[in-house]
């Protein structure tokens, strides 16, 4: 683009000088369009690592931030805490029973596979802070239902599952869920 105009300056023609005229008049709108399109690719990058990094949060009364969800999305995460619940009782019952393969088979089910069905929307909504903390229980359970396959002895295992409750403890104290 720049090659050109100068190119014109050069050029002593009258039909030239309207062509670096009506150019320069042009290379000032693309240039002024592009600065737009650049403040504005600027700004919607900002907005997108703010929610990226921050979630669709709130401040709330007392100590903890809530998460504004609809009430489908709020509905989907609590049925995901749920499942984990239950699945925290099996594996207790699980190693009391010493049945390694009901432990593994219901840490599964909380596993990374359960986690990978939130949409996209949600996960956006989603502060960077919770997610982290949320994919770590799931990892913790994969964890939990390998050492229960290969044969780890049931005091390590509960072990794994306490320090992975501190985990929900942890998040719970932090955040809550809000419908919209
Ligand atoms: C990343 C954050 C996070 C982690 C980790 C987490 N939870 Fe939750 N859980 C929440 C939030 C937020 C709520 C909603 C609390 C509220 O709105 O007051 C919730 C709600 C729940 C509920 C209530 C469900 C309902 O239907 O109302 C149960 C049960 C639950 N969690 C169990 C667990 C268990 C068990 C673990 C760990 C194995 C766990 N959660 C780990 C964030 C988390």
């Amino acid at each position: 683009m720049h090659s050109s105009v100068m190119f014109l300056t050069d050029s002593p023609s009258g039909a030239a000088y309207d062509a670096r005229h009506s150019t320069r008049g042009n290379n000032m709108k693309t240039s002024k369009l592009a600065l737009f399109a650049i403040v504005l690719w600027l700004a919607s990058a900002v907005v997108f690592a703010w929610f990226f990094v921050m979630g669709n949060t709130i401040q709330i009364e007392g100590q903890r931030t809530a998460i504004v969800l609809k009430p489908a999305e709020r509905e989907l995460a609590l049925t995901e805490m749920r499942g984990l619940l239950s699945s925290t009782q099996v594996i207790l019952e699980g190693l009391n029973k010493n049945d390694m393969q009901q432990v593994a088979q219901a840490a599964r089910a909380s596993g990374m596979g359960s986690a990978a069905d939130l949409n996209p929307a949600l996960m956006a909504k989603l502060p960077i802070s919770f997610k982290e903390l949320g994919m770590s229980v799931h990892h913790a359970m994969d964890d939990i239902a390998h050492d229960a396959e290969s044969g780890k002895p049931a005091s390590d295992i509960l072990n794994k599952l306490s320090n992975t409750l501190s985990g929900c403890v942890a998040c719970h104290s932090a955040w809550q869920l809000k419908s919209e």
